[in-house]
Parts: structure tokens; sequence; C-alpha cells
């Protein structure tokens, strides 16, 4: 770390991606510059970050068109912290104070650094009661899910919520935010996950490695939150809905339109895609189809602040690395979904 004249932060240790990759093309390196701050930023000395598919993915040269002009460029979105500066027009945090939160996904200058940049409004004082490692799990998958729920469905208390890939970092977190809404929830997931499911307060986790999605989910729902997103989760949701029932996929096409055919021709695309999709399924099932995608929501965060102090949404973390082994940490959760994270 480096302290400039005003005693202010000026370069530090980062991980950056010079290329697009396998883990090994990662790089730790000792001087990487800190930017000003602008007046709504905030700079958080980091003290954990989580790893979250869109890094590994990032990693992996997906969202290359809005990527590739900024490379080599820092990868991740999740953070917990302490406020080290404030930009001039920030209010609402102090110097010293304990944060965590998230960064929108096509940020460029990510949280794997000694320290990160992110806006006031993607910000909150860390929960109560919860260490680093575990409230930078929380905030980029929590939010992902609120965004869907709250904003995009507004469900409400007593509606029933299908949760498919209860067992991944969204999922669980839309179950737990589900519950805490009153709502009614059944999940699929992998056999490990359906006790932790059901203690979440699941009412059925019905496994999709050994079951019959179509025969053993029982009921219609109000909503659908679909993780994975491929044809045969979105033909089984649809199905599950009732008339005028919200379909919420977290694999919008966007991104992969924009590297397939470039921004410029891409992301038009995409928007035709999505449309054509929601008129289609208005039409033949009554329903109404969304590409959910994370977004920064300082009402939001606070409320997950609050629910995560009172112990009703958690995120398991299965194992931390320090920022010096950041390869090793990419490799695990490439081999196996591990919602793990990475100690700084
Ligand atoms: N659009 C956005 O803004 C946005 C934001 C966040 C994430 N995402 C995307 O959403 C996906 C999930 O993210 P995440 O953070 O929750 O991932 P994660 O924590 O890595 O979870 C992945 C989990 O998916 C489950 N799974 C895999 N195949 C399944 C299937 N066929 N049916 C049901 N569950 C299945 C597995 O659960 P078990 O262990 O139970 O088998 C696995 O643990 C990723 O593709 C990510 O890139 C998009």
């Amino acid at each position: 770390m480096a302290v400039g004249l005003r005693g202010i932060v000026t370069s530090c240790r980062a991980v950056v991606l010079p290329r697009f990759g396998g883990p090994e093309v990662l790089e730790l390196l000792p001087n990487v510059e800190v930017p000003d701050l602008k007046p709504s930023e905030v700079l958080v000395r980091t003290r954990a970050v989580s790893i979250n598919p869109l890094d590994t993915r990032m990693r992996s040269g997906y969202g290359r068109s809005i990527f590739e002009p900024h490379l080599p460029l820092i990868l991740g979105r999740d953070i917990s912290g302490e406020v080290a500066a404030l930009g001039a027009s920030v209010r609402s945090l102090s110097v010293g104070q304990e944060v965590f939160g998230a960064l929108h996904p096509t940020a460029i200058r990510g949280t794997y650094a000694d320290y990160a940049i992110l806006s006031e409004d993607e910000l909150a004082p860390k929960p109560v009661g919860v260490t680093h490692v575990e409230a930078s799990a929380i905030p980029f998958a929590a939010l992902t899910a609120w965004r869907g729920l709250k904003g995009t469905a507004r469900i409400s208390e007593g509606q029933r919520l299908l949760v498919v890939g209860g067992g991944g970092a969204v999922g669980f977190a839309a179950i737990q935010l589900s519950v805490a809404a009153g709502c009614h929830v059944t999940t699929t997931c992998g056999s490990q996950s359906i006790g932790r499911l059901l203690a979440a307060g699941a009412e059925q986790a019905v496994d999709y490695t050994a079951e019959d999605l179509e025969s053993a989910i029982k009921g219609k729902f109000d909503a659908v939150l679909d993780t994975i997103g491929v044809s045969e989760t979105e033909r089984i949701s649809i199905n599950f809905l009732k008339r005028g029932g919200h379909y919420m996929t977290l694999q919008g096409e966007a991104a992969a339109l924009a590297d397939r055919y470039g921004l410029a021709v891409g992301l038009p695309l995409a928007t035709a895609v999505l449309l054509k999709k929601q008129i289609q399924y208005r039409y033949s099932h009554g329903i109404e189809y969304w590409w959910t995608y994370m977004r920064a929501d300082s009402e939001g965060l606070d409320e997950i602040r609050r629910l995560s102090e009172a112990g009703k949404l958690k995120m398991p973390v299965e194992k931390t690395f320090p920022i010096t082994q950041v390869g090793e940490a990419h490799k695990a959760k490439d081999k196996r979904h591990i919602p793990g994270t990475k100690e700084v």
C-alpha cells in the first residue's frame, strides 16, 4: 500500500485479470493505482470478499464485449470491510465504520484488492454479530434475489413461490427473503442441500438429481425465480405458474448476445428477444416473463442487513482463502459450486 501526501491511499495490492482465461491468469500485483474518489464514492479497506459465479465467468470471457476494452481489470463484486475515506457528498457513512455491499455487475474496478471503491448506495453498515467473511458472502446474491422478488414480482404475505436452484447463493437468499415476507416456498436443489433449505423455511425441497420435478412439485405458484435458467427449467417453471404469475430467470441473454454480435447489434437484439418472449408467454400462458439482473438498492441492502442481524438471512461459507491463493479459490469455485469466500 502507498499513501499520498494527504494521508490518502494511492496504491495497494490487487488481483488483476490481464486477459481472459483459466484461474492461472489471475495476478496479485503489489502496487495497483487507487483512483481519486468521486463525490458519491467510498474507499473501503477490504476485510473479506466472496467469489460469485459472475467473477469466474468474467475471468473466462463472459461479458467480453463490455470488459475487453478495460483489461487489465479487477474482478470481485462483494465486499465487507471498513470505511477508509469518503467522497465529498457522502453523508450516511463515516470513516472507520464497518460496512458491507456489492458492486454493479458491470463495474470495472472490482473488490479483489486491499482497497475497493464503491458508491454510497452500494454500501450499508455491516450486520452486527456477523463476521466480515460471513457478511461478504451475502450482498450480491441477496440483492439479486431482492430485485426479482421485491422489485419485479412484488411478493406479498401468503403468496406461493418456487425457487429453482435453492442450493445456490441467490436461491438460498431468495428462500430466506420470501420466508421472511410470509410466503410459502417450494424449491429444487441437490440432495446435500435439502436439510439446509427446509431448515430455512422452505415447505418442499425437491431433489433435481433424483426426482421428476413435474410430478414432485405440488400446486401452482405466484412467482418463480429460476437461478438455473436452462430451457428445461424454464418450460417446467412456466407450467407451474398461476395466470398473472411472474417467471424470473437469472440467465438473461443480454451479455451473451452482446459478446456474440457486439454491443451495437447484441443489445438491441437482446431487447427484441426479451420482448418476443414476453409477448409469447403472455399470450400462451397469461404470465409475465423477466430477465432479472442484480442492481444496487440501498433500501434493499438495509433490509438485508436487518434480516441478517435477526438471524433470518445467512449464507454458508464452506472455505476461505488468503488473497495470495486467489487462483486456488477460483479453481475450487470452478470445480464445485462452492459458495466460498476469499479473505484479504
Ligand atoms: N442476472 C444476474 O444479475 C445474476 C446475479 C447473480 C447470479 N447470477 C447467475 O445465477 C446463477 C446462480 O448464481 P449463484 O450465486 O446462486 O450460484 P452458486 O452459489 O454457485 O450456486 C449454484 C447452485 O446451483 C445448484 N444447481 C445446479 N444445477 C441445478 C439444477 N439443475 N437444478 C437446481 N439447482 C441446481 C447447485 O445446488 P445444489 O448444491 O443444491 O446441487 C449449486 O450449488 C449463476 O449462473 C450466476 O451466474 C446472475
